[in-house]
C-alpha cells in the first residue's frame, strides 16, 4: 500500500505535495514525508502519523520556484512507523519514494553494508536509493545508473527518485503496484491512483508493469525491457468528486446513509422492466462457461461469498469462492470452462490482481467488479463491471460492498436470464425486489438512534458471535468484520448451525450474539440455533422483522418481503452498529489502527 506524489513544474510544490497525499491517505497513515529540490536547495520534512502532523510541521515552508518534488503516505510494512522510516529515503544526495515490496532487499542491503554504506531506517526502500548512488558512480549518467537499479529490484515496486545529480528530473518505475503520470501543459504529476491529480491535470497515462523512465522539462521518456517507447495519454475527464463529508461526522457515516443513492446508480440502465442489461458484457461472453470462480479479499470476498449462494440458486451455474491469497499459492486446477470473476473496491489489491493474472495465464476468461474505473484490476481483465458507488473513503467498507452484492445479485440474475434458467416469473419477482432495495437501505433518525443507544451495551465482554444462515452467513462474516476493524474488539462471524459444533462452548453472559434471524429464509432454524445459545445465558442482539421473546436487545426491521431486501436493511443495522460502538470507545472510525484501504502488497 502506500501512496505516492511527485510533481515537477512551477507551481507551489508543498500544497500540491500535500492535498495529493491527503487524497491517498487512505492507502497508510502510519507517517508522511516529501521531499523538493528547487533550484540547488533540498528540503525535506517527515513526520510521524496521520498527514496533519506533516502538515502542521511545513507550514512554514512553501517553495514557489521551479523544482522537482516527491511525498509519501506510509503503510508500515518493514520497520515501525518512526520517522527515520518514514520515506522520502535520503542517500549521500538522492531521496526516494517506494509503493510496494522489495523481496530482495536483505541482499541488496548486505552487499551494500559490506561496501560501507550505513542504513538509517529498516525498510527495505532504503536500499533503492544506497544502490542507485552506487551505481551513480561508475554509470555514464544519472538515468543509467537508475536503469541499472532498477534492473536488480525484485518485487513490487512503484518507485520516484530525485537527486541533486540532476536537479530538474524526476526518476520513474513501476512493476506490480500502481502508478500513473498527469499531464497538465509543462507540469507532470505522477501519483499512486488518479485521485489526487483529478482538478490538476488534463490527461494522463496509466504505467504498465515493467515500464520506467524519467520526467523532465515538460517532458516524459518511457522505456520498459525493449528500450524507448511511446505512449498515448488519454484525457483526464473525471470531475472533482472530492469526497467531503457534508456535515456528517465520519466519511464512514457518510458512506452508509449514501448507500440507498449509490444503489440507484449501480442498477441504472441495468435494471429494466423485466430483464437485466449489461453493456459491458456482449451477448456471448458466457459462451462454453460451465462454472465460475470468484476471487476476492477481505469486504469483497464477504460479498463473494454471498453471491455464490445466487449464482448455484438462481442462474445454476457452479460457483466456488476463494480468498485471493490462498488461490495463489495452491497450485489450482483450473479449467477454461470456468470464468474468473475478482471483486475489488480499489482495483489494486495485490493477492486479487495477481489471482487474477494467474488465472488469465491459465487460459481463463475473466470479469471484475470493481468500484475504480482504469484501476490495475479493471485493466488487466477481459471485461470490467463497476460497481458505481464513488469514492469511498472510509478504510470500513460500506458501501462498496453493498454495491458488489447488488451487481453480484443482477449479475446472477443476467446469467439465469442468457442460459434459460431462470423463468419469467422468478426473474420478475427478483427484479420487482430490486427496485426496492434502495428503500430498503435508507437510515432512518428512530434505527440510528436506536443503535446509538444500544451501543453503550455492547462495550466490553469477551467477544462477539454473528451469526446467520445461507446469504446471512456471509452478512454475519462481514459484520463481524466491520465491528473489528473499527471497535478493535474480537467478533466472529460464524454459520448459526455450526455454533453447536464447537463455539458454543464459549457461551455465558459475556458472549455476545448478534443473530440475523430473517423472515424469508430459514427463520425456525436459526431460531432454534439462538435458543441453544440462550440456553446457555449468551446474551442475544437479535435483528429480525419477527418479534423475538429470548432476545437481550432486539432490532426490529422492516422489510420482510424478500431475502435480499432483508440482507440489505441488516447489513445497515450491523454497520451503524460497529459505528457507533467505535464512537463511543473514542476510535479513529475512518482510519482504523494498522489498517489501510488500499492493500498493494500480499
Ligand atoms: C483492505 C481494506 C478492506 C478491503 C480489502 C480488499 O483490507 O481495508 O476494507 O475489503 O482491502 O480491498 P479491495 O479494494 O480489493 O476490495
Amino acid at each position: 500500500m502506500c501512496g505516492i506524489v511527485g510533481y515537477l513544474g512551477n507551481e507551489e510544490k508543498k500544497e500540491i505535495l500535500l492535498d495529493g497525499l491527503q487524497e491517498l491517505e487512505y492507502r497508510g497513515y502510519d507517517s508522511a514525508g516529501i521531499a523538493v529540490i528547487e533550484g540547488e536547495k533540498l528540503s525535506n520534512y517527515k513526520a510521524i502519523g496521520k498527514l496533519e502532523n506533516l502538515r502542521e510541521k511545513t507550514k512554514n515552508y512553501s517553495s514557489e520556484n521551479f523544482g522537482i518534488s516527491i511525498g509519501h503516505t506510509r503503510w508500515a510494512t518493514h520497520g515501525k512507523p518512526t520517522e527515520l522510516n518514514a520515506h522520502p529515503h535520503l542517500g549521500a544526495y538522492s531521496y526516494v519514494v517506494h509503493n510496494g515490496i522489495i523481496e530482495n532487499y536483505q541482499e541488496l542491503k548486505k552487499e551494500l553494508q559490506d561496501d560501507g554504506v550505513n542504513f538509517l531506517s529498516q525498510t527495505d526502500t532504503e536500499t533503492i536509493v544506497h544502490l542507485f548512488e552506487k551505481k551513480h558512480k561508475t554509470a555514464n549518467s544519472v538515468f543509467s545508473a537508475f536503469e541499472q537499479t532498477i534492473e536488480r529490484l525484485d518485487g513490487a515496486y512503484a518507485t520516484l527518485l530525485i537527486t541533486e545529480a540532476d536537479v530538474d528530473t524526476i526518476y520513474f518505475a513501476k512493476n506490480g503496484s500502481p502508478m500513473l503520470i498527469g499531464f497538465n501543459g509543462s507540469d507532470i504529476h505522477f501519483a499512486s491512483s488518479d485521485t489526487p491529480i483529478i482538478g490538476k491535470a488534463s490527461e494522463v497515462y496509466y504505467l504498465e508493469d515493467g515500464e520506467y523512465g524519467y520526467a523532465k522539462q515538460g517532458e516524459l521518456k518511457l522505456f520498459d525491457a525493449n528500450g524507448e517507447k511511446s505512449f498515448t495519454k488519454q484525457p483526464l475527464t473525471a470531475d472533482k468528486v472530492s469526497a467531503q463529508k457534508d456535515g456528517y461526522r465520519f466519511f464512514m457515516e457518510k458512506e452508509i446513509y449514501e448507500q440507498h443513492r449509490v444503489m440507484s446508480e449501480t442498477m441504472m440502465g441495468r435494471v429494466l422492466d423485466n430483464s437485466i442489461d449489461f453493456d459491458e458484457i456482449d451477448k456471448s461472453f458466457f459462451d462454453g462457461i460451465k462454472a465460475i470462480k470468484i476471487c476476492a479479499c477481505g469486504t469483497s470476498y464477504h460479498s463473494a461469498l454471498a453471491s455464490a449462494y445466487l449464482f448455484e440458486r438462481i442462474a445454476k451455474v457452479r460457483c466456488d469462492i476463494e480468498i485471493a491469497s490462498e488461490f495463489r499459492y495452491k497450485e489450482p486446477l483450473l479449467s477454461d470452462d470456468t470464468l474468473f470473476i475478482t471483486i475489488s473496491q480499489s482495483g489494486e489489491t495485490a493477492d486479487t490482481l495477481e489471482a487474477l493474472k494467474m488465472a488469465k495465464r491459465a487460459g481463463l476468461k475473466s470479469l471484475s467488479i470493481c468500484n475504480v474505473d482504469n484501476s490495475s484490476i479493471v485493466r488487466e481483465s477481459d471485461a470490467a463491471i463497476l460497481t458505481r458507488a464513488g469514492i469511498e473513503k472510509g478504510v470500513a467498507s460500506t458501501k462498496a460492498f453493498a454495491t458488489q452484492t447488488m451487481v453480484l445479485w443482477m449479475l446472477s440474475l443476467y446469467m439465469g436470464q442468457e442460459k434459460n434458467s431462470i423463468s419469467k416469473e422468478l426473474l420478475q419477482t427478483e427484479i420487482d425486489a430490486m427496485l426496492h432495495t434502495p428503500k430498503a437501505l435508507l437510515v432512518t433518525d428512530d434505527l440510528h438512534a436506536k443503535l446509538h443507544r444500544l451501543s453503550k451495551r455492547y462495550l466490553h465482554g469477551h467477544g462477539f458471535f454473528f451469526i446467520g444462515r445461507d446469504i446471512f452467513f456471509p452478512l454475519a462474516l462481514e459484520g463481524a468484520l466491520k465491528l473489528k476493524e473499527i471497535s478493535y474488539m474480537h467478533a466472529e462471524g460464524y454459520p448459526a448451525g455450526e455454533m453447536k459444533h464447537g463455539p458454543i462452548a464459549l457461551a455465558d453472559s459475556e458472549l455476545f450474539t448478534i443473530a440475523l434471524m430473517p423472515k424469508t429464509m430459514h427463520y425456525d432454524k436459526i431460531k432454534s440455533n439462538v435458543e441453544e445459545l440462550s440456553a446457555r445465558d449468551a446474551t442475544i442482539c437479535a435483528i429480525s422483522p419477527l418479534p423475538f421473546d429470548l432476545a437481550d436487545d432486539f432490532i426490529q426491521t422492516k422489510y420482510d418481503s424478500h431475502p435480499m431486501l432483508e440482507f440489505f436493511e441488516m447489513m445497515v443495522v450491523t454497520q451503524l452498529l460497529a459505528l457507533e460502538i467505535s464512537v463511543r470507545l473514542g476510535n479513529d472510525v475512518d482510519m482504523p489502527r494498522n489498517l489501510a484501504k488500499s492493500v498493494t502488497v500480499e
